[in-house]
């Protein structure tokens, strides 16, 4: 493959701080695939944990990792939907045209661009066919959120018919779908969310829904195989002990807060409580085909649905990450890159 000289427009991050204030539109170099590579032309992106954790440099001991005065890594982005441009020469079931979904992780080996640009270098085992019925913004949407539910329900919390799972953080990209896959394996979902997300919540197949502005689920008399905690705002003991004898805690979030460690010493805390007698488990979301087909499936069969509560212009990213920044997202917020 010959190296190009093209550009293409991107967001890109020059410094650490709010994202209205760090993230720029700019005419940068674009990526070359490698052999084993394919070039998308993005048509869709979504927001997810990782995007605002860098951009705003918080915690900051997670700069160790991303770069020390600003990210070593200028544009954000992980979640891929969008056309095949041209493809490594080693790639042979992917050819330009084909409409893909899939990821490119920041921060591991193998990455190399981020999504919140009009072209992306995506390793082609983390792309598949994008389901025909499904837009661009609902497939970007699936993939982190998507995957990452699908691995805590399916895989490590085992859930199946009559599972008393408890889902906190029911309401946002993780929670919508996690929501929807445990009703459709027949568990026995408790949604945790706010007020207005109460009807919402159990509209997406939970049973029960507590609205934690009310009732407190850490003192509830009722417990739980497994409990699924996206925002990990309880101590790691209070939500272990509303889990039944054999019960499965899985914490998945940083936490909340921001300066030095964030809620970081509170993850390092339910992880050592795998040491005692508390079944701790952790989600580690791989977007791979498997992945990918087994959460098309879900989509395709119009039993699960990826929840999109705005999507913003490309010209306006910097507010979809301080939507998601908000913490109050109903969903997942996706960001238009074609212009379509
Ligand atoms: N393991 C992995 O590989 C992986 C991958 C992706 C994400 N994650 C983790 O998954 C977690 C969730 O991600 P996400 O994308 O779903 O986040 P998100 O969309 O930003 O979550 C927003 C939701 O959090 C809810 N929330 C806020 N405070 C709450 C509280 N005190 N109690 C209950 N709900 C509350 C909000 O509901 P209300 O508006 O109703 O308050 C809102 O719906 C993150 O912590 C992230 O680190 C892990």
């Amino acid at each position: 493959m010959t190296t190009s000289t093209a550009t293409m427009r991107a967001i890109v991050q020059r410094a650490y701080g709010p994202p209205e204030q760090v993230l720029e539109l700019a005419e940068i170099d674009r990526p070359v695939p490698g052999d084993d590579d394919v070039l998308v032309r993005m048509a869709a992106t979504s927001v997810n944990t990782p995007d605002w954790l860098t951009v705003s440099g918080t915690p900051s001991i997670l700069r160790l990792g991303s770069g020390l005065r600003r990210p070593a890594t200028p544009v954000r982005g992980s979640d891929v939907a969008g056309t095949v441009a041209a493809v490594g020469r080693d790639v042979t079931d992917l050819r330009p045209g084909d409409e893909v979904f899939g990821a490119v992780w920041e921060n591991r080996a193998r990455s190399r661009s981020g999504t919140f640009a009009e072209y992306v270098v995506v390793p082609a085992d983390r792309l598949a066919p994008k389901p025909p019925g499904l837009s661009f913004e609902e497939a970007a949407a699936a993939v982190m959120s998507g995957i990452t539910a699908l691995t805590a329900v399916r895989d490590v919390g085992r859930v199946g018919p009559g599972t008393r799972l408890l889902i906190n953080g029911a309401s946002g990209g993780v929670g919508t779908f996690a929501v929807q896959i445990a009703a459709r394996l027949g568990a026995q979902v408790t949604g945790v969310c706010s007020t207005r997300n109460v009807d919402f919540v159990r509209s997406l197949g939970a049973d029960h829904v507590i609205d934690y502005t009310v009732e407190d689920y850490t003192r509830g008399n009722d417990r739980y195989d497994v409990i699924l905690d996206n925002v990990l705002n309880h101590p790691p003991a209070a939500t272990a002990r509303m889990l039944t004898a054999a019960g499965i805690f899985i914490p998945n979030s940083v936490g909340p807060g921001g300066g030095l460690l964030g809620g970081l010493p509170r993850v390092a805390r339910a992880m050592t409580m795998r040491w005692g007698s508390t079944d701790v488990r952790t989600v580690t979301c791989v977007p791979d085909r498997e992945n990918l087909a087994a959460i098309a499936a879900l989509l395709a069969s119009g039993e699960v649905a990826s929840i999109i509560e705005r999507t913003y212009p490309f010209e306006e990213a910097a507010r979809a990450v301080a939507h998601m920044f908000g913490h109050r997202s109903r969903g997942n917020i996706v960001i238009g890159i074609d212009g379509r």
